[in-house]
């Protein structure tokens, strides 16, 4: 799909479908007004028919328009003339590109980022229009015979005023890398566990080296990690005929002696849960254990696709998790690299095992912050659901900078606490901590076991359980949290 910006007048432009707002009580969007007024009045008659009061993410296709450039104009409802707020505005979106997959549609000119919306500018409103129709038409086909999408959609045209071209230009580049950093995320995500192994994903991180002059990717073995001392990570991936990887991306956009930010996802390319086995029932879903290691390799994508002046470590250790004769049994202790000892109390509680070494592998970096991401507790679903993520961390600001990133980009984050009080749950009485920390707070004392080797630089985690895919009909990755992230690393630029 292509996107771009137009700033000439509606009237003089034309596509297979312009999409205008209508408010509640017959009020019309500039554009609206526009048409109407060239259509002698098509708009309001519409209107007073009532075939659209106007509500929020109301449509309705005016199918055939004799001599009109436009084929088609879809109306959507924008609720009460007043500013919208980004939940709303989205809404409307959504409702607008759905409504427009089945027909025969190929051109479209938006007019929508002419509404008002709570304090977001032209830029915000241009990048959330190319994500939304991103996310709208993304099918998965890859493994069907029948490769035909739903959508017909291939133009997106933007329309704003010209005074508002060079912010929304802004936002239309922005939205473009950050469109494809999802869509990558997504397809790794939704690949299955038998294609999307450890060597694929490794992979498909050198491609992203290959394509961009500054990433540099290198991939650690098992060998290399085993001459690191990473115990804990390797006792996952004993239990698995595939070889486990740990991926560095390095992008460096930044001085070179500015300190990085290290985003490490958590790749879990199937998890069945070791000898603690899972129960069969929706245990292929565990093929999107990698969503978090997706992530980080999306975008690491979109900030080399926007030339962010940042250096950014992408690190995603990756690994199947599997029942086999040699693999982890239930009370095993593994020595981590950090030299701490670690009770395997629970096979099935494995990511923190390949996420510690990792972390510990971090410290070389000499980061400023350190993000992870990881599907990592069930718990997080039973607490937060699909809407949030889980947010924990030991720095307020950092904390707070991604709460606040999470609000703009529509990629929301709800914090938990990580008072020393869990940290107990932990205790083990053979070894420095046990993986597991019994039924309650189970978010909780898996971020209380991250804590304990992030003790020297910022971090944050974001628990993504409930928020990387979706099940049921709709099953399919959602490309959370790469929104959130890129907001953050543009956030970053503003302020540095
Ligand atoms: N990958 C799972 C977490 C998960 C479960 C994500 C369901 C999304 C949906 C993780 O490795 C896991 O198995 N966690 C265990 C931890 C427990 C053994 C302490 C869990 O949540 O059951
Ligand atoms: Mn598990
Ligand atoms: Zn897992």
């Amino acid at each position: 799909m292509d996107y771009s910006i137009e700033t000439a007048p509606i009237e003089k432009l034309q596509s297979d479908c312009l999409i205008v707002g209508v408010y509640q009580n017959q009020q019309l969007s500039p554009s609206a007004t526009a048409l109407n007024n060239s259509t002698q009045g098509l708009i309001t008659k519409v209107l007073t028919r009532g075939d659209i009061a106007g509500k929020i993410a109301e449509t309705v296709l005016i199918n055939v328009i004799p001599d009109n450039p436009f084929e088609r104009i879809l109306l959507v409802g924008l609720g009460e003339q007043k500013p919208l707020t980004s939940k709303n505005f989205r809404k409307a979106l959504y409702a607008a590109v759905n409504s427009l997959k089945k027909p025969q549609i190929k051109s479209v000119v938006c007019s929508l980022a002419e509404c008002e919306v709570d304090s977001f500018n032209s830029q915000w409103k241009a990048r959330q229009i190319v994500e939304i129709f991103n996310d709208a038409v993304y099918q998965f086909t890859a493994h069907k015979s029948d490769k035909e999408t739903e959508s017909k959609l291939e133009h997106i045209i933007i329309s704003v005023p010209e005074q508002e071209s060079e912010s929304a230009s802004m936002g239309l580049t922005q939205g473009k890398a950050i469109a494809a950093a999802i869509n990558l995320t997504k397809h790794l995500a939704d690949l299955p566990g038998n294609i999307c192994t450890p060597t694929f994903l490794a992979e498909q991180a050198l491609e992203l080296g290959k394509k961009h002059s500054k990433v540099a990717v290198t991939i650690l073995e098992e060998a290399d990690m085993k001459a690191l001392g990473m115990g804990s990570f390797l006792s996952v991936s004993r239990g698995s005929r595939q070889p486990a990887k740990l991926i560095t991306m390095n992008y460096q956009g930044g001085d070179l002696n500015a300190k990085p930010i290290v985003l490490i996802g958590k790749g879990l390319t199937f998890d069945a849960g070791g000898i603690s086995l899972k129960p069969g029932l929706g245990m292929d879903e565990m093929k999107y254990d990698m969503c978090g290691g997706a992530a980080v390799i999306g975008t690491l994508q979109a900030a080399a696709d926007m030339q962010l002046p940042l250096n950014i470590i992408g690190l995603v250790p990756t690994s199947e998790n599997m029942p086999d004769g040699d693999a982890n049994k239930p009370g095993d202790i593994v020595t981590s690299m950090s030299g701490k000892t670690i009770e395997v109390l629970n096979t099935d509680a494995e990511g923190r095992l390949i996420l510690c070494d990792t972390l510990t592998y971090a410290e070389r970096y000499n980061p400023d912050v350190v993000i992870d991401m990881a599907t990592l507790t069930g718990a997080c679903l039973v607490a937060l659901g699909r809407v949030p993520s889980g947010l924990l961390g030991n720095d307020e600001a950092l904390c707070n900078d991604l709460l606040a990133a999470s609000e703009t980009a529509n990629d929301s984050l709800w914090r938990l606490p990580l008072w020393e009080e869990y940290q107990e749950l932990l205790k083990s009485n053979f070894a420095d901590m046990a993986n597991i920390g019994g039924k309650d707070a189970g978010t909780i004392t898996a971020a209380c076991f991250l804590s304990r080797f992030a003790e020297n630089f910022r971090w944050a985690h974001l628990d993504i359980a409930g928020t990387a895919w979706r099940t049921g009909p709709t099953k399919g990755a959602t490309g959370r949290p790469v929104p959130l992230l890129c907001q953050y690393l543009l956030n970053r630029v503003r302020v540095a």
